[in-house]
């Protein structure tokens, strides 16, 4: 096959949670172009011609569980985009908890067939996650929504930087049970990209780089640039790609882990150490 054909999703479906805004948005509008069979699901309205719309709140698990219902399958690619910032209520679920639900939904219902892959947007927030695998594991050890989200109320980790770590090790860990079922697993981990949700949080979300971006000429990522890569791990020229966290942040974190750009360093190592 191709380079340009392993690309394209021809006769594929894809469900991009999320897809109203943002990242979300460019990887469905980038799917449909690819060919895509697109369905959108989101707490906003969607305004994209050709994609079937459904409504969910990743904050209920009853609202998920209406939204396959109304999506079926099959699905062959799942884009697990949605999120919010620190001080949404309910961040944990729509973070994490609502998409590690509906993945499961979609599994016990035979909804992703062999040959689909998922592909989480993560966070550069999210790196260094490794320190803290042993938290990070008795967290995914719970077994369902409302355990999780109790386990998160009595650990106090319904925090932004908590959830993308649990996103990045949720990729890791469940690379190997997925792919015995032949499914993949991957994520982006995005530096700061201008989208609603990152002007809504200007001064921490685009600060954050400005000094490295400056210096190599650079202004933050666009939706597309972002959406670019998710489409790739999830298409059939990723095929030997799972358990991986793309970190999508232009060379920010390993110049500072590599003090190749010293100014970044400090930023890296709170992250990598900061538990
Ligand atoms: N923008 C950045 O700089 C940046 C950097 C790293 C990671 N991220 C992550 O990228 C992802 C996409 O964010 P974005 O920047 O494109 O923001 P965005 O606000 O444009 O898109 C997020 C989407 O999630 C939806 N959503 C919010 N709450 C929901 C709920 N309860 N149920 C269902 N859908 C809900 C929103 O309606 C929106 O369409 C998020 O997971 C975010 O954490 C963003």
């Amino acid at each position: 096959m191709s380079l340009f054909d392993a690309l394209r999703y021809d006769g594929k479906r894809a469900l991009v949670v999320g897809g109203a805004s943002g990242m979300g948005a460019a990887t469905a509008q980038l799917l449909q172009d690819a060919g895509a069979e697109v369905v959108v699901m989101d707490f906003a309205e969607v305004a994209l011609p050709g994609a079937k719309a459904i409504h969910v709140n990743l904050a209920d698990a009853a609202s998920i569980d209406a939204a396959l219902d109304q999506c079926g399958g099959p699905v062959h690619a799942l884009f697990s985009c949605a999120g919010v910032a620190d001080g949404t209520p309910g961040i944990e679920k729509i973070n994490f908890i609502g998409h590690r639900h509906m993945i499961d939904r979609l599994l016990s219902g035979g909804l992703l067939p062999r040959g689909s892959a998922i592909g989480f947007i993560s966070s550069a927030a999210g790196l260094g996650w490794e320190a803290n695998l042993p938290q990070l594991l008795e967290f995914l050890a719970t077994p369902d929504f409302d355990a999780a989200v109790t386990w998160a109320g009595e650990h106090g980790t319904a925090h932004y930087m908590f959830t993308k770590q649990a996103i990045c090790a949720y990729v890791a860990r469940q690379a190997y049970p997925l792919l015995k079922q032949g499914i993949r697993i991957n994520a982006i981990c995005p530096g700061p990209t201008d989208t609603p949700l990152a002007q809504a949080n200007k001064e921490m979300w685009l600060g954050f780089g400005a000094d490295y971006r400056g210096e190599v000429g650079i202004e933050a990522s666009t939706p597309l640039e972002q959406a670019y890569p998710l489409v790739f791990l999830c298409s059939d020229a990723a095929a030997a790609i799972s358990g991986v966290t793309m970190v999508t942040d232009a060379g920010y974190f390993s110049s500072g882990v590599t003090e190749s750009f010293p100014a970044a360093t400090d930023t890296v190592k709170f992250l990598l150490g900061r538990y």
